[in-house]
């Protein structure tokens, strides 16, 4: 079989990036993007979040201590991407129980995902009254009304008492600091300011609704990269957070002033949704393969179902022959075809398990891979509702939506511990409400706000995910911890960038483990992504220099596949990967330009 001829040959030396607050596929990449350390590894989407991780493996603290420090540094240099207006998820592997409570390795998946205010049924975006026109379509991703209660202080509290070994204050210090002292803006941060602005000046109401963002986070439109952002209004909370813990959010004077500013944009939000809110634990959804065991994270997370069957699927189909040689034709359009059959059964099945049934042994039993992988041929592509088992949905497809509001970090620490954590306000700058120096999320975009259309990521998604209070919306976040057959953390990945993330994600652990790859370049090639649902295959432009038997891989994409274009956006990974030699090889996604820390 003829070898793929890469452009530049070697992906990880060409790399699709310019940095941005998602990403862009096709310039220079930023120095100091991945680094190879001997003990210990942090890697997120931010230099300074990486280096307060790493601060705390520094003086001692194990996975989750350095996991929660980056957390909520992320939320002050990261403001239009997660934070504690947020949610999300983190998926933890430690060798051994620091409290002693559990015998043998501790597998642990945290959801502090969003969750429905309690005023909010399954109709509540739909009835919305005409005359609220023309922000009626938009109610579910700006303003008041688009806010879900935020998870990630009770998520990254209950984190770090249950599996960290270092108290708040300690952990919480470096974002304090960066809050009062401030950060310069990077490219990311200048982009994602950018486009917001644009939309600002589209619509002028908006500088005096959202007036924090505005004067605060976008300088009236005049952000820069290099620009000094201070947030002491945040430092206030989070101070409050490390001296009170949940009651210092939750409860209180964070808690009504969170309330005061939903309401006064019309949501609905109470002091007892906020009282309410609980994390929920349980197992990491697991799966297997080449012979390594997944730690992914379950529904209400759509992620680590989707790359299970992914991954199940090609497992079944002669995956090795096809990239015997590196990445050839066959190969990627059997991954797309995988995919496809993933994002198909995402659209039909998913939503919280809390509150429907989501059968997800069956979505990953052998029986139902071996009858998909079936239909996940070479040069056979079917018609949409050939995909999964119960395609249904809407086609509609909406533009791709400036998707910053997200934010993965991976660690590893030197005890063999991991941390895979994403975690999302959804769009860039959330709501837009802002409130105590953060930003509000915008979760309650990703329920099935009106029935048959699709959320702002396009994503077709059935009732099952409609509304209702107390539920946690579907997500397409990925926490992804892959222990060798030793056991040993060999990759922790994870992303940002809407359903990009499973997709992203999905790509990086097949250039590890069945292309051999290092992190750097696992994490820099070029990527594909096709959600089934608009029927569209997306190709990061570097792709258009890839060649495999003496044609554009494109070509032969574009012989199976409907509809390719080239992709405006993209997600953006933070992975870990640990080399045979034992070293750590982190690496941060130059489409958005974090660089990790460690030692
Ligand atoms: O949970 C989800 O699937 C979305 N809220 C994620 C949004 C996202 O990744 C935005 N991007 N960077």
């Amino acid at each position: 079989m003829a070898v793929l001829v890469v452009g530049c040959l070697a992906w990880g030396t060409c790399g699709p990036a310019r940095a941005s607050a998602t990403a862009a596929p096709d310039a220079a990449l930023p120095p100091g993007s991945a680094e190879i350390y001997t003990r210990y590894a942090v890697a997120a989407d931010h230099p300074l979040a990486s280096t307060a991780g790493e601060s705390m493996l520094r003086a001692g603290g194990n996975a989750v201590d350095a996991a929660v420090a980056t957390s909520f540094a992320l939320s002050v240099v990261r403001p239009f991407s997660c934070g504690i207006g947020g949610g999300g998820f983190m998926v933890i592997a430690l060798k051994e129980d620091p409290r002693g409570e559990i015998a043998g390795p501790v597998r642990v998946a945290l959801n502090y995902r969003e969750t429905c205010p309690a005023a909010v049924g399954p109709d509540f975006y739909e009835r919305a009254p005409q005359t609220e026109a023309p922000d009626r379509a938009t109610l579910s991703t700006f303003g008041g009304r688009a806010v879900a209660t935020p998870g990630t202080v009770a998520g990254l509290l209950r984190a770090l008492d249950r599996y960290g070994t270092k108290l708040r204050p300690e952990v919480l210090a470096p974002a304090i600091r960066l809050a009062r002292e401030g950060f310069a803006v990077d490219a990311a941060y200048e982009k994602a300011a950018a486009d917001l602005a644009e939309k600002f000046e589209a619509e002028p109401a908006r500088k005096t609704r959202f007036a924090f963002v505005w004067s605060r986070f976008l300088r009236e439109g005049r952000v820069k990269a290099g620009d000094r952002i201070t947030l002491p209004e945040q430092a206030e909370v989070l101070e409050s957070i490390a001296a009170r813990g949940l009651d210092g959010f939750y409860r209180g004077p964070v808690a009504t002033m969170i309330v005061d500013a939903v309401r006064a944009d019309g949501g609905v939000l109470t002091l007892e949704d906020l009282a309410a809110y609980a994390v929920r634990q349980s197992d990491p959804l697991t799966f297997t393969f080449k012979k390594r065991q997944f730690l992914a994270m379950p529904p209400p997370s759509s992620g680590g179902l989707a790359m299970g069957q992914t991954l199940g699927i090609l497992s079944r189909v002669d995956l090795d022959e096809h990239t015997a040689q590196g990445v050839s034709a066959p190969y990627l359009t059997l991954m797309v075809e995988a995919m496809k059959h993933a994002f198909a059964d995402r659209a039909a099945w998913l939503g919280d398990p809390a509150f429907v049934d989501v059968p997800v042994a069956r979505l990953l039993s052998p029986a139902y891979l071996d009858q998909r992988a079936k239909f996940t041929r070479v040069g056979k592509s079917m018609r949409p509702p050939s995909y999964g088992t119960r395609p249904e949905g809407a086609e509609r497809a909406p533009g791709a939506p400036d998707d910053g509001g997200t934010s993965h970090l991976s660690v590893i620490d030197d005890h063999g511990n991991a941390v895979a954590c994403t975690e999302t306000i959804n769009l860039e700058f959330g709501s837009l409400v802002a409130v105590g120096g953060f930003c509000l999320n915008n979760e309650m975009d990703d329920f099935t706000t009106r029935r048959g259309e699709a959320n702002a990521f396009g994503l077709a998604q059935s009732d099952r995910n409609l509304p209702a209070p107390g539920k946690r919306p579907l997500s397409s976040m990925s926490p992804t911890i892959v222990l060798s057959p030793a056991g040993e953390p060999e990759v922790v990945a994870g992303a940002s960038g809407g359903p990009r993330i499973i997709s992203a994600t999905t790509q990086v652990v097949l250039n590890v483990l069945q292309l051999g790859w290092g992190a750097e370049r696992a994490v820099q090639a070029p990527r594909l992504h096709h959600q089934w649902s608009p029927y569209v295959l997306e190709y990061e432009r570097a792709y258009e220099e890839v060649r495999w038997q003496g044609m554009p891989v494109l070509t032969w994409l574009r012989k199976q596949m409907n509809e390719c274009k080239p992709a405006t956006r993209g997600a953006a990974v933070q992975a870990i990967v640990r080399r045979p030699d034992g070293t750590l090889e982190a690496a941060c996604d130059p489409r958005k330009g974090g660089t990790p820390a460690g030692r």
